[in-house]
Formats: C-alpha cells, sequence, structure tokens
C-alpha cells in the first residue's frame, strides 16, 4: 500500500522514458499537478533542449517547457541508473514496423533491457507504447525480470495505451480518458491512481492485453472506414460523383453515420502501422486479419491513384508528367502539424521522382524534409510566392495546411490537383482544379 499511498499524495517520483510526442505532453501534466518527474531519453539532443526549457515538438509551446523546467520539478537525463529514483516508470517509445513490415520491437526491448539492470522493489512500471496483445506480459515483463526481481510480487507492471490527438484544440492529454489494464488487481489499482492524478478519467480494464487490444481496435476502426471512403472517392471519381459532397450529406444523418474523408494515403505514426501489429499476433492464433489487409491495400494504393490523376491532368493541358515541373504542398501527415512520419507525401514525391517530374514541395512547418526510414528525399521547402506557384506546370496539395492561402495558390498556378477538397471555396479558377 505504500506506493499507492505515495502516489494519491502526489510524493510519488514519476520517471517517463521516451520524450517524444506522447511522452512529453504526458510528463508536463505531472509536473503541472506538482509531481516530481525525470525525463529519460536516448537522445541527447532533446535532453539538453528540455533541460534548456526548449521546445522540440511545434505544437508544444516553448512557454509551457520553460515554465515546467522552472518548477523544479522536473529534469532530463540520459542516465539510465537514475532509474532507481522512481516510483513509477511510464514507457512510451517508438513502435514502428519493420521493412518487412512485421513489428518493431527493438525499442521496447532496448528500454527494457536499459531499466532492467536499475529497477528495485515496489516500482510500478507501464507501458504506453501501441503494440500487439500480450506485449507486455510476454516481452517487457520477462527482460524486467532479469533483474532478479520478480514482476507482480516485487515489482507492478501495466498496459495503459496513448490516445493523443496532436494540435487538436478539442481534446489534449487531460482530458482523454485512459485506459488502464493490468493482469493484477493492485497494478491496476496503482495505474489508476497514478493517471488519476492527471487525466480526466481512467478507464481500468481486466488484462494488460485487453488495454494493448482496445488501442488496436480504435486504430484499426479507423484504418478500416478511411480505406472505405478513400474506395467510394475512387467509384465516385469514375461515376462524375464528389465523395466530399456526398460525405457533407451523409453527415447530416443524426445516428448511425461517422463521418470519415478520404485523402491521398494513410499517414501518421499509428493509423498505418499499428493494425499490422495484430496481423502479426493473429498468424500465432492461425487466424487472417482480413478488413486489415484490405484496407491496407486500398489505403496503400492512394498514392498510385493520386499520381494517375495528375497524369490525366497534366494530358488534359497537353503535357506528359515525365519533364514536368510538379509542387507538392504539405510534408506533414495532417494539417497544421510539423510531424512528417510515414506521410503519403513522400511516397507521392517518389513516384513522381520515379516517373521523371522534376519535384518540390512546400511546407511553413516542415522546412526541410527530414532523413524518413524509408525515403531519401532530401529537399528544402520552396517559398509560396507568386512567381514560384506560376513555375510549376502542376501543384499537387497534399496537406490542406490552414495558413494556405488556397485564392492566391489557385490564382497563380497553372494547374491544381486537389486530394483533400482544400479548394472548396475557391470561385475563380475552379476549372483549374482537379479533385484526386
Ligand atoms: N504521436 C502520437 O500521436 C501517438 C498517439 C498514440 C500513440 N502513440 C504511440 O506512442 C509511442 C511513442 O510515440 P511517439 O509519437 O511519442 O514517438 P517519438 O518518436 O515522438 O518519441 C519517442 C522517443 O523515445 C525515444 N527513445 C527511443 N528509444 C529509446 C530508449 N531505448 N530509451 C529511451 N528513449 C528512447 C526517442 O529518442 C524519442 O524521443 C508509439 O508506440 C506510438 O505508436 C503515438
Amino acid at each position: 500500500m505504500e506506493l499507492l499511498n505515495s502516489i494519491n499524495d502526489k510524493k510519488a517520483t514519476i520517471a517517463v522514458v521516451g520524450l517524444g510526442y506522447v511522452g512529453l505532453p504526458l510528463l508536463m501534466e505531472f509536473v503541472e499537478r506538482d509531481i516530481k518527474t525525470i525525463g529519460f531519453d536516448i537522445d541527447d539532443r532533446k535532453v539538453t533542449m528540455l533541460n534548456d526549457g526548449k521546445s522540440y515538438i511545434k505544437h508544444i509551446d516553448e512557454n509551457r517547457v520553460k515554465s515546467v523546467r522552472d518548477t523544479g520539478l522536473f529534469e532530463a537525463t540520459t542516465d539510465f541508473t537514475r532509474i532507481k529514483e522512481a516510483d513509477c516508470i511510464l514507457i512510451a517509445v517508438p513502435t514502428p514496423l519493420t521493412k518487412h513490415r512485421e513489428p518493431d520491437m527493438s525499442y521496447i526491448i532496448g528500454t527494457a533491457k536499459n531499466l532492467a539492470p536499475h529497477i528495485r522493489k515496489g516500482q510500478l512500471i507501464v507501458l504506453e507504447s501501441s503494440t500487439y496483445p500480450g506485449t507486455t506480459e510476454e516481452v517487457l515483463k520477462p527482460i524486467l525480470e532479469e533483474s532478479g526481481l520478480k514482476a507482480d510480487t516485487d515489482f507492478w507492471v501495466a498496459f495503459s495505451p496513448e490516445r493523443e490527438d496532436p494540435n487538436n484544440p478539442n481534446f489534449n492529454t487531460h482530458t482523454i480518458p485512459k485506459v488502464v489494464g493490468a493482469n493484477t488487481e493492485y497494478a491496476r489499482q496503482l495505474a489508476s491512481a497514478l493517471y488519476n492524478q492527471v487525466i480526466v478519467s481512467t478507464v481500468p480494464v481486466s488484462s494488460s492485453q485487453a488495454a494493448e487490444a482496445t488501442k488496436l481496435l480504435e486504430n484499426i476502426f479507423r484504418s478500416v472506414n478511411i480505406a472505405l471512403v478513400n474506395e467510394m472517392k475512387m467509384i465516385f471519381d469514375k461515376m462524375g460523383i464528389d465523395v466530399w459532397e456526398v460525405i457533407n450529406a451523409a453527415k447530416t444523418k443524426p445516428f448511425g453515420y461517422m463521418a470519415f474523408y478520404p485523402g491521398p494515403g494513410l499517414g501518421g505514426h499509428c493509423i498505418p502501422i499499428d493494425p499490422f501489429y495484430l496481423t502479426w499476433k493473429a498468424r500465432e492464433f492461425e487466424m487472417n486479419t482480413r478488413f486489415i489487409e484490405l484496407a491496407g491495400e486500398v489505403n496503400t494504393n492512394m498514392p498510385f491513384w493520386v499520381i494517375n490523376k495528375v497524369m490525366d491532368a497534366l494530358n488534359d493541358h497537353g503535357k506528359s508528367l515525365k519533364g514536368s515541373k510538379v509542387l507538392v504542398l504539405g510534408a506533414a501527415y495532417k494539417k497544421d502539424i510539423d510531424d512528417p512520419r510515414e506521410s503519403p507525401s513522400f511516397k507521392l514525391m517518389e513516384i513522381l521522382l520515379a516517373k521523371g517530374a522534376e519535384v518540390d514541395y512546400n511546407d511553413p512547418h516542415v522546412p526541410e524534409l527530414p532523413n524518413m526510414h524509408h525515403y531519401d528525399i532530401m529537399k528544402k521547402s520552396v517559398e509560396l510566392t507568386a512567381e514560384n506557384l506560376a513555375s510549376f506546370d502542376c501543384v499537387l496539395i497534399s496537406t490542406d495546411h490552414s495558413v494556405y492561402e488556397w485564392d492566391f495558390i489557385v490564382e497563380h498556378s497553372k494547374l491544381i490537383v486537389d486530394t483533400r477538397n482544400a479548394t472548396q471555396d475557391v470561385t475563380n479558377g475552379r476549372d483549374k482544379i482537379v479533385k484526386a
């Protein structure tokens, strides 16, 4: 009961391992409620920046990071021996796919191995990374037990998935209910008490596996529904029907319908990836995940379909894609954020380049394309001036950032291919716009 009391009395020290899009905001919630924290990361640059009160994530306000630093309740470090100073350890490290589209567990395994020599009796360790059911029990626990301590006796383990929606003004870490699963009553109690300090409500489930599965269900639901509207888009396009008009009409139904929107393909660190964690695990049970595979097939085909639309549109202007100059608008995977992970813009650029187009991009939030896992496209964002726009044969809208002035963009472009219905309110120059 000692740990439960110190959590409830805000006396427990919280370690967050992995100070990225998920870990950093979570850690700041604790500090802002006067709870002592230590942030762990393997990236020196991030640790130094945080200790200097600087933010490296665009939508996380630097002033907020600075005031968190100034409380004296937070310190970032790469020194894992300090893990023993913490009472609760929250792990939010990446869970990507390997190049064979299988779960890449190396970050979770690496973290567990870094922690094992330094954990001590009485700690609570919660995994937050999105992953397949069974990871906490089958991967995390055994490595932590290499410490010589016994899980569920000497230390406690739980799983609690993250539900961040970066830059969504209506929800933040504090206001999104958090699912908490553990395989012992006490671990569940501890984890619920911990998150109750900073999150509006917790939703306990009976096991870490159920909590892991909840996260996957949520993201598979999105992936399948996005694939569905993407398929509708391609069918309606052939029929000369505007899918966005149809969606706007359908969403007036007050029950039984939820609007999802088509786009150039799936992006982000979650929706294109997480479903395949279940696909991989299901094989162990001789089960196929047909919806997931089908959704994956439709969604990964979207950039190719979009480029075909670009080719047709250029053809109508008497041009071939080979040798044409194409400007891709937006490198981030969704509007108003600076996160380019898994962004379909990269696939679009790759296909355009492979077909012999001259490609540039603009993204005010991504001034330079970072070194990406699967892509090797080194470019800097070009300025969005009237002259620059006019110099391209086609402007391809991939991300509909709010800062874009669509009237200006349409006015000065020769041809627009719009994958987001971003130009819906533009009245002049509509004959230059092709929806894709
Ligand atoms: N970004 C989102 O919106 C979001 C939403 C829900 C769930 N998730 C899940 O949360 C997890 C983390 O995602 P993220 O977006 O915060 O990733 P991120 O890449 O932004 O951050 C991960 C951090 O972990 C650090 N790291 C890597 N290996 C480490 C190790 N061995 N020890 C310590 N630190 C290490 C990295 O340097 C990085 O700072 C993933 O499983 C992801 O699927 C992300």
